[in-house]
């Protein structure tokens, strides 16, 4: 492993236009739990009911108790890790453009990354689903569930739940980025799901070296990713830029 964060401390080095694509194993640290493998959300549940909008839909305060309700407290107090921390010094020294994240936390925005694509929309936001008022999410009071707007109607995430199309911009806007960049880091994301596990493949067949972050292999890896460091992702960040610090 020691060789490998070498390797990917002279790779950044060399390279001119560096992206991210972070996944739920970035925030782990920050205290907010998985959607896959062991200890993930979608061991306790399944997310056909609780994160497919037309669960949503059907009843939307069976969606808010069994699930949003417990994400905006976890996403509410959670604060950046060394994960998030690192990749916003990677940009201070010139190492990293853009992030595209699946996560909807807010938390590489909060580290300090300028250039932040919500692949999967935010949480930050809620939004009423029929006069499209926004609200921010902390401010919204789940004493009454579902919650609603002034006007009556109810509020739902500014995220993508299954079923739903991806903002259209974050979509055009990565495979741009994805297409651009020397190196794509891929950081704690299973890349199970579609369109954004086509983005690290993007990358490698337009010319980028495409490291993987990740305490597990993925499908990317052997595949579509030059090299897998086997670490957890705060730690793995912390020593690539120890290393990266050395050769600047
Ligand atoms: P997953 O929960 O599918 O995968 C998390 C990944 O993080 C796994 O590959 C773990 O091995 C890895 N991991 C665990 N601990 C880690 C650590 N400390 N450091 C680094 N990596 C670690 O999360 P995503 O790939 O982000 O979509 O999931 C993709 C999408 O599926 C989510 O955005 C969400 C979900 O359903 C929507 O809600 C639309």
């Amino acid at each position: 492993m020691d060789d490998l964060i070498k390797k990917a401390a002279s790779d950044l080095a060399q390279a001119t236009m560096v992206s991210a694509l972070t996944g739920a194993g970035a925030s782990i640290e920050s205290k907010i739990p998985a959607f896959r493998g062991k200890g993930g959300l979608w061991e306790k549940m399944d997310p056909m009911e609780v994160a497919h909008i037309d669960a949503f839909m059907q009843d939307p305060a069976k969606v808010w108790k069994l699930l949003i309700r417990d994400m905006k407290e976890v996403i509410d107090q959670a604060q950046p890790n060394d994960c998030h921390k690192g990749l916003a010094q990677l940009e201070a020294l010139g190492k990293l453009q853009t992030v595209i994240t699946q996560n909807i936390d807010g938390l590489h925005q909060m580290a300090g990354n300028t250039d932040v694509i919500e692949f999967h929309g935010t949480f930050a936001w809620q939004r009423c689903m029929d006069c499209d008022t926004h609200v921010e999410t902390r401010r919204v009071d789940v004493s009454e569930i579902p919650p609603r707007c002034h006007c009556g109607g109810i509020l739902r995430p500014n995220a993508v739940f299954f079923g739903e199309l991806i903002p259209q911009e974050a979509l055009w806007r990565s495979r741009q980025v994805a297409t651009d960049c020397d190196i794509m880091l891929v950081i704690g994301t299973s890349a199970m799901v579609q369109p954004a596990a086509m983005m690290p493949v993007v990358a490698k067949e337009t010319g980028a070296t495409v490291i993987e972050i990740n305490p597990e292999s993925t499908p990317l890896t052997g595949e579509i990713s030059d090299y897998i460091i086997k670490g957890t992702a705060g730690d793995t960040m912390n020593r690539i830029i120890a290393d990266l610090d050395a050769l600047l």
